[in-house]
């Protein structure tokens, strides 16, 4: 049976254009709380997280609010603490919402919280 070239080329654009929008949906919107795109662990997550949106200003000689989030350790200890939590689950446009940008996407704060709940391992 011989396949028509234009149907080839509709299937290959519907099923383009359906995993781009799911793409989009998973990485920009993670609609409905759906976080399973992400894995909580520090290498697969965490570290990549703080890096972005914390080093920038929690890192170096003279750190933001004298805490630096550069190395796992750092990261560890503020994250244990309750510091970070505290930070990071503040509403937009308080004044001690971490980044001061923020607040990050409701995934990565999920993720996050997942990593302190199982001890915050190097893992
Ligand atoms: C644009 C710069 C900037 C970025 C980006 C930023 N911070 Fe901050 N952060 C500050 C400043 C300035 C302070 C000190 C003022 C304050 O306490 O709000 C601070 C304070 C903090 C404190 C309190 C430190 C203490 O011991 O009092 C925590 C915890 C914190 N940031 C966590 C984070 C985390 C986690 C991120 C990333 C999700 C982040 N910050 C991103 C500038 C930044």
């Amino acid at each position: 049976m011989k396949t028509s070239p234009r149907l080839t080329t509709l299937a290959v654009l519907a099923f383009g254009a359906l995993t781009g929008c799911y793409y989009d949906v998973e990485t920009e919107l993670y609609p409905g709380g759906d976080c399973s795109a992400i894995t909580p662990g520090y290498t697969s997550h965490v570290e990549a997280l703080i890096a972005e949106q914390c080093a920038g200003c929690h890192a170096g000689s003279a750190p933001s609010g004298g805490l630096s989030l550069e190395y796992y350790g750092q990261i560890r200890d503020a994250a244990l603490s309750g510091a970070i939590e505290d930070r990071i689950s503040r509403s937009a446009g308080d004044p001690l919402l971490m980044p001061p940008n923020g607040p990050l996407n409701a995934c990565d704060i999920e993720a996050f919280v997942t990593w302190v709940a199982d001890g915050a391992p190097e893992n």
